[in-house]
């Protein structure tokens, strides 16, 4: 079984071809960053008139570097949601034109679900496993039960973790996107200079917050004196923050672990995915973690870890596998959470 994927729904341009022996035989990734970095953020009518410029030909090179003719191929797959509504059209429009030209069929992949599933992909893992999902909109404790099956364990109740990152580089001029910056000036840092909060740190449950701790780095921005900030003052700077978003970011997964372990006692993999998964810091301490729990830690490739098409195929493939297609009619989706069920996570009634 071999199948496209297309992935457009942020500021990534992508197309793989991945077959179900778990190869991936393309994986060409296209990344808007310069279109972007003049606005410090991604702007939605850039990054969707960048898609539809760009995907026919990453399509096509994604193609000949597999070395496979769209005769060849079993299914397309599309991030059909959450994201920029104007890019996921251009790759849903795309992947139906596609599996309407050549009648395969056509499969529209939650965008979460394939970080969620990444990890099946790079290693022979089974279903339970707890996931952490760590990106640039998202940060969640989940369950992955099955294919399409996440039960979540936790959420933020206000700023994603990658968000924190870009926002953090952001007022330190350290440019965009933040997370792959930050951790480069982090690498001659002092962790322990700044005191920045650890917020949720201790509390029960597996939500998580960051707003505070964006706050404090603006706070510790501004108090250091006028004029330029030294570069000794920024990677100290970034080093702390990195550690303060280690350090919860592991107290809330530790939580998750005991809640996962009651739930499914045979479970025993702590996955880590989504874009700030490719920081090194935090994958060595999940890694710390995970060893503490007596768990086994399994994290994909950096590559693997932001955005790009090659999970978008892959899950794809667990879904086709199981009969789960869709039709031509599919609607992109804005938002499509992995558990519908979850309640709004808000900061009210979460306990100290
Ligand atoms: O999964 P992803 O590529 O896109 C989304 O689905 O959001 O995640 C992008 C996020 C950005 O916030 C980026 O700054 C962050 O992942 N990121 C990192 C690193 N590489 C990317 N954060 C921390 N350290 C990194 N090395
Ligand atoms: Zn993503």
């Amino acid at each position: 079984m071999r199948i496209l994927g297309i992935e457009t729904s942020c500021d990534e341009t992508a197309a793989a071809v991945v077959d179900d022996r778990r190869h991936v035989l393309a994986d060409v990734v296209r990344s808007q960053q310069d279109a972007h970095a003049p606005y410090g953020g991604i702007v939605p009518e850039i990054a969707a008139r960048a898609h539809v410029e760009t995907l026919d030909g990453i399509i096509a090179q994604a193609m000949d570097m597999a070395e496979t003719g769209f005769d060849e191929l079993d299914g397309v797959a599309v991030a059909g949601g959450p994201g920029l509504i104007g890019g996921v059209i251009v790759g849903v429009m795309t992947a139906k034109g596609i599996a309407a030209a050549r009648n395969i069929p056509f499969i529209a992949v939650n965008h979460l679900e394939g970080h969620a599933l990444t990890a099946r992909l790079t290693d022979d893992i089974g279903f339970p496993y707890l996931l952490l999902l760590v990106s640039g909109g998202h940060c969640q404790l989940l369950v992955a039960e099955g294919v399409g099956r996440y039960r979540r364990l936790g959420t933020t109740i206000d700023d994603a973790v990658g968000e924190a990152f870009d926002k953090t580089a952001k007022m330190l001029g350290l440019g965009f996107p933040g997370g792959p910056a930050v951790e480069r000036a982090a690498g001659s840092g002092d962790g322990s200079r700044f005191a920045l909060p650890r917020p949720m740190k201790g509390r029960d449950g597996c939500h998580f917050s960051f707003s505070g701790l964006k706050t404090a780095v603006r706070q510790t921005v501004e108090a250091l004196p006028p004029g330029e900030v030294s570069a000794k003052d920024t990677a100290d700077l970034c080093a702390s923050f990195q550690c303060a978003v280690a350090d919860v970011v592991a107290d809330r997964t530790r939580n998750a672990c005991a809640a996962f372990r009651e739930s499914h006692p045979d479970g025993d993999t702590l996955v880590v995915a989504g874009g700030v998964a490719a920081n090194g810091h935090l994958r060595e301490t999940l890694k710390g973690l995970a060893g503490e729990q007596g768990m086994r830690f399994v994290a994909p490739p950096q590559k693997l870890c932001t955005d790009n098409a090659a999970m978008i195929a892959w899950a794809g493939i667990e879904r086709l596998k199981l009969g789960l297609t869709d039709g031509l009619d599919f609607a992109p989706r804005p938002r499509w959470p992995l558990d519908p069920e979850a309640p709004k996570a808000t900061g009210a009634g979460i306990k100290a």
